[in-house]
């Protein structure tokens, strides 16, 4: 009998060399793991041809787009009633799929309790690939933000980092499933720091996706020896 596959959904908004790197090491992924659809919130993002090309299927959501908000919206309310429409679609979209993961490659849109909140109750775990150490720079520009540190000397031990964690609705604060420091070195430029960050999370985001994978069937097999005991 062929093993059950592990469906993965892959949240992406721009070049998608993360994306690239699960395309890639998808073989070596545990429990026969298969891109079952990857999502944009940018129509540009070169990650959809990525996609394309590897005949994963693709959708386009985006929260600008006249149908949850027109473009330099200024009212707060509105625009927070609209994030949350946004995203309780997004969540529909994502589970019609029935994945049983998600994975936020360079995703880079936060998101709410009305995206997260039926991803818990379908018991998909969401997963997040972000340029820093738990707690350092969170949110955008995490890289841009600690050279700038490194520059003035204000980078504890010159390290900045990587992390693969779970997603909770505070922003970059999930619990990290692996975490990986990453030295600035003396000359470099931001770009040179932005290309050994960039190499490091395309191995990272691979390893992270496979132990989150793993977990999941362990906690599923326990659930079910735990139910098989008791009855
Ligand atoms: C990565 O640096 C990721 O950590 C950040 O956005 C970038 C995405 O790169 N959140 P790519 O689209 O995977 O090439």
């Amino acid at each position: 009998m062929s093993e059950q596959e592990t469906r993965i959904t892959i949240l992406i908004s721009g070049n998608g060399s993360n994306l690239q790197a699960i395309i890639d090491h998808r073989p070596l992924l545990p429990h026969n793991a298969r891109i079952v659809r990857v999502i944009s919130n940018k129509k540009s993002a070169f990650g959809l041809t990525r996609a394309a090309n590897a005949n994963i299927p693709t959708t386009y959501h985006n929260l600008i787009s006249g149908k949850y908000i027109a473009k330099g919206e200024k009212d707060e309310a509105v625009v927070q009633k609209a994030r949350s429409t946004y995203d309780a679609d997004l969540a529909k979209i994502v589970l019609d799929d029935k994945p049983d993961i998600v994975v936020c490659a360079g995703w880079m849109h936060i998101l709410a309790p009305s995206f997260l909140d039926p991803l818990v109750a379908a018991n998909v775990p969401v997963i997040n690939l972000h340029p820093a150490k738990p707690g350092a720079y969170d949110g955008a520009n995490a890289i841009e933000r600690a050279f700038a540190d490194f520059e003035r000397g204000a980078l504890p031990d010159n390290k900045t980092g990587i992390m693969v964690h779970y997603v909770i609705s505070e922003v970059d604060r999930g619990e990290p499933i692996f975490v990986r420091e990453v030295e600035c070195r003396a000359g470099d430029t931001l770009a040179e720091l932005q290309e050994r960050m960039h190499n490091e999370e395309h191995d990272l985001i691979v390893k992270g996706t496979g132990e989150a994978i793993s977990r999941l069937w362990k906690e599923r097999a326990e659930a079910a020896a735990g139910t098989s005991n008791s009855s």
